[in-house]
């Protein structure tokens, strides 16, 4: 084994902080000296840098990733009555932000060598009560969007990408997140491009949705005072969007990074008994998770604990599919109704993956799972 190299979480920021403190604390402090807090000059930088680099016509700076969400659904005039079809495979919050809305989520099974949603099996899902899909590019690789963008043609439906795992994802050359009628991205500390703090935007190149969007994020005001729609009190603060600024100009390199470190495990763990990420060959994986599948949930739990003494952080994502959720009861989808997802959720674990992870650590914790008796 790999010579130790202390504990080694599933993620932290810290790293990167030490990296790039001066950057950091100077843009900090140029909003303090400003003392402008709220959608200021900063948020409308960031928007339009964001927008730059995902080659989209218009971004919105947003509280966080589960109101971006809602906020696009809103802006597509969804609500009480409409049913949005998505996966059970997924951050809850996907479907938090759906019902928000007043929409009831229907729920399609995964592809389970992917975890993402299954293209075919979304026809099945679609009543006259349809109003949206929203594909989830999940731990950073693209769902299938072709096959849903012709179903959602076909159906009059919007697409929403759930993009909040996949900042930098592509698709057939286009980012995530642009591809859809809407796309929609958290900056959640842990994300490829993360703030301190909570933060979300919403990406369009429709101008209708956008002139909705702008309002709908600031309490349905298109100017102060004058509530032309009933909107969220959902914005981005001008420190969160001066630390994005920062950041942004460094994501390509550490989704580079991410790669380096995924490939690496790949080469590392080649023969054992277990499932290495699949990465279609329709786009790029950014590795926000790395993540194993496993023979069964009790091979699993032991690898958990077994990480765990030697001071290697794991996670799962994600543990309860959604239909399984106590909130979401009232789906009234029972155990045995998507297997694909229960038998995945069993069966998977998150390993850390993250620029700042040295590859001495990569091979510590390869070293690790190798000496494990499967
Ligand atoms: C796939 C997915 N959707 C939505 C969200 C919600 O984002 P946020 O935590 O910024 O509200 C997250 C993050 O937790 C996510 O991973």
């Amino acid at each position: 084994m790999a010579a130790f190299v202390g504990n080694i979480p599933i993620f932290e920021t810290k790293s990167q902080y030490n990296l790039l403190r001066k950057e950091i604390d100077t843009a900090i402090e140029r909003v303090l000296e400003r003392s402008f807090f709220v959608l200021g000059e900063e948020v409308s930088a960031f928007e339009k840098e964001f927008a730059e680099y995902l080659r989209v016509k218009h971004v919105f700076g947003v509280a966080n990733g589960t109101d971006a969400i809602q906020l696009a659904l809103m802006a597509c005039g969804i609500g009480s009555g409409d049913e949005v079809i998505t996966t059970p495979h997924t951050a809850l919050f996907t479907l938090l932000a759906i019902s928000a809305t007043g929409a009831k989520p229907v729920l399609v099974d995964i592809d389970p060598d992917t975890g993402l949603i299954n293209p075919e099996l979304i026809e099945a899902a679609i009543t006259h009560c349809t109003k949206a899909i929203v594909p989830v590019h999940l731990y950073g690789q693209s769902a299938d969007l072709d096959p849903i963008l012709n179903l959602a043609k076909n159906y009059s439906l919007f697409v929403i990408e759930d993009s909040c795992q996949a900042h930098g994802t592509t698709y057939k050359g286009k980012y995530t997140g642009t591809i859809g009628h809407v796309g929609t991205y958290s900056f959640y500390p842990s994300k490829n491009l993360g703030c301190y703090g909570d933060g979300g935007a919403v990406a369009t190149n429709d101008p209708e949705i956008a002139d909705r969007l702008a309002r709908l994020r600031n309490g349905g005001q298109r100017e102060r005072y004058n509530h032309e729609l009933m909107g969220l009190n959902s914005r981005l603060d001008e420190i969160q969007a001066a630390i994005l600024r920062v950041k942004l100009p460094y994501l390509n390199a550490c989704n580079a990074a991410r790669r380096e470190r995924a490939t690496l495990y790949n080469r590392l763990l080649e023969g054992l008994p277990l499932q290495t990420p699949l990465e279609k060959d329709y786009g790029s994986h950014i590795y926000h998770l790395y993540v194993l599948k496993l023979s069964s949930i009790s091979v699993r739990n032991t690898l958990q604990i077994y990480l765990k003494e030697l001071g290697i952080g794991t996670g799962i994502h994600y543990p309860i599919p959604a239909h399984l959720q106590l909130a979401y009861e009232w789906l009234n989808l029972g155990k045995g109704s998507l297997p694909q997802v229960e038998d995945t959720a069993d069966r998977i674990i998150s390993i850390p993956i993250y620029p700042e992870l040295s590859i001495e650590q990569v091979e510590y914790i390869a070293a690790a799972i190798k000496n494990f008796s499967f």
